[in-house]
């Protein structure tokens, strides 16, 4: 508890552009979860270089999601949005508990085995702890829920058995934290495969509406999505494509399916498509407008960035000392 609320905790790694499915999916849902909680929401970079990145690409990557955050709608006094990088507990917290961790445990990730095949000239030894360091996150702020999506699903199950474990050895001194699917986000699915979600990884990039893609851009992709056959717009199992392009409409609007399936009535699936990147755009022209404000914006940011540094140093370093004490480590004289 702080404040009185409980915790919650999320994050996202550094690398590649966000989707409108991380938008929709997580971002939109989380603007409004300060209201009920404590919130804390990490710019993951060091979970980033589990896999190579090139420095000045990645330190500009890391810098536009902490600004997208802000566009996005986060509040940044209401809500800690911090680089995890700058709050060395972080490191320090992983490190502890790859000790309580049993490789046999980490050999079951499937996100890792995935990972490896993927990046199979880097497997390294950070892409392996790579949950080690995600139940370091968490449990450095206590948090009692953490909204996650199915793929890291398997990653709160074991920041749960760390943090039962290591209480269990040395009293309570994790909260153990449970998944929060409260409003749950919308699930959007590729443009080009309705199969697979959209994802900022994907190889085809018409499969993905990215926050940044210019207006047009997002029209051009709307119009070449995969539909399904016949020629009705309505949300079922056998129309995959055309489902998913509901779900964006009635994610953007606001509206149901059901209401969209009735103002589609009779229309083709052309003007559909269309309408359905107009919503689209009406709702990243704003956010991206926003974010090139922030990005000109070079004092209020890092002031932004100096103050919930402080916070989140403040809350996690309480834990570490705790864990320290613990373990066993002399004191840090001064
Ligand atoms: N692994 C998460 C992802 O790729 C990002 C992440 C790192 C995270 N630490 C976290 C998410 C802690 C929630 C809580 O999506």
């Amino acid at each position: 508890m702080i404040n009185g609320k409980k915790v919650l905790y999320s994050g996202m790694q550094a690398t590649g552009s966000l989707t409108l499915g991380n938008y929709l999916g997580a971002l939109k849902n989380w603007v409004t979860l300060n209201e009920e909680y404590e919130c804390f929401f990490g710019v993951m970079d060091l979970h980033s270089i589990t896999i190579r990145q090139q420095p000045a690409h990645f330190r500009k990557c890391a810098r536009n999601l902490f600004a997208l955050y802000i566009a996005a709608g986060l509040d940044p006094v209401k809500n800690c949005i911090y680089y995890q990088s700058h709050v060395s507990a972080h490191a320090e917290l992983g490190w502890i508990l790859n000790c309580f961790t049993y490789m046999g445990e980490l050999n079951r990730m499937t996100q890792f085995k995935d990972k490896a095949a993927k990046h199979s000239d880097n497997i390294n030894a950070g892409l392996y702890t790579y949950p080690v360091l995600m139940a370091a996150d968490i449990l450095l702020y206590q948090a009692d829920y953490v909204p996650v999506g199915k793929d890291q699903q398997q990653h709160l199950e074991i920041t749960r058995d760390i943090a039962e474990r290591f209480n269990s050895i040395y009293g309570d001194v994790f909260t153990i934290p449970e998944g929060y699917y409260g409003k749950s986000g919308a699930n959007i699915r590729s443009l080009q495969n309705p199969s697979k979600k959209m994802s900022k990884s994907d190889e085809n990039p018409n499969g993905s509406i990215y926050l940044m893609d210019a207006a047009d851009e997002v029209v051009r992709k709307c119009k070449r999505a995969v539909t399904d056959s016949g020629n009705e717009v309505l949300y079922s199992e056998d129309k995959p494509g055309v489902s998913n392009l509901l779900e964006i409409y009635s994610a953007c609007t606001g509206k149901s399916i059901e209401e969209a399936e009735k103002e589609f009535e009779g229309k083709g699936y052309g003007e559909f498509k269309l309408a359905v990147a107009e919503t689209v755009n009406a709702v990243l022209v704003p956010m991206q407008k926003e974010f090139e404000r922030l990005l000109q914006d070079k004092g209020y940011l890092d002031g932004i960035i100096k103050d919930n540094d402080e916070k989140a140093r403040y809350f996690a370093n309480k834990t570490l000392r705790k864990v320290r004490k613990k373990v066993g480590f002399t004191d840090i004289l001064h």
